[in-house]
């Protein structure tokens, strides 16, 4: 789970980070149209499991914005430290330190870029989509999404700040 003074040191360091560089961020997003763009992020406790890259299309600047009405593609690279018949995702939006359940079309892992059932030691790409609906506020908040194995371990955790944009 996430604390609040880590959220708030977060953000505003993004913050301060997108006003000092400008020019590298527009250099960077000219770059980042034509490619996936792999983000910061932090693990929020992948307990049998460790993450590679996450990837989110189009995410050109960091944090990402997310324009409501769209869809964006989320690609984490993650191996597994067990075997797992089943992979299913949790996604929380956390806003000022309180995760809010976030939905998303497909939570059944196997059926977002996952061979199932899962095995120890290999590297899987788990792809899906996180819709933002018209209807969110236009705030910044952390997305936390978590792949639960068969026992409800996380095979990954991970978390990145977003802006909900207009
Ligand atoms: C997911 O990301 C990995 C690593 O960046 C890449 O090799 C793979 O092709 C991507 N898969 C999709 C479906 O975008």
């Amino acid at each position: 789970m996430i604390e609040t003074a880590d959220l708030t040191f977060s953000l505003s360091h993004m913050a301060a980070m997108d006003f000092y560089s400008v020019s590298i961020t527009c250099l960077l997003s000219l770059i980042a149209l034509t490619l996936a763009e792999p983000v910061k992020f932090a693990d929020c406790g992948s307990a049998v499991g460790q993450v590679s890259i996450v990837d989110i299309n189009p995410c050109p600047t960091q944090p990402c914005q997310l324009h409501k009405g769209q869809s964006y593609g989320v690609n984490v690279t993650f191996n597994s430290a067990v075997d797992s018949k089943t992979s299913t995702a949790v996604v929380h939006g956390v806003i000022a330190g309180i995760p809010v359940p976030f939905p998303i079309p497909i939570q059944d892992g196997c059926k977002s870029g996952i061979a199932c059932p899962i095995q120890k030691t290999l590297s899987y790409h788990y792809v899906n989509e996180l819709p933002v609906k018209s209807e969110y506020p236009s705030i910044k908040l952390v997305v936390e999404w978590e792949l639960r194995d068969d026992n409800s371990k996380d095979l990954f955790c991970i978390k990145f700040p977003v802006q909900i944009v207009s």
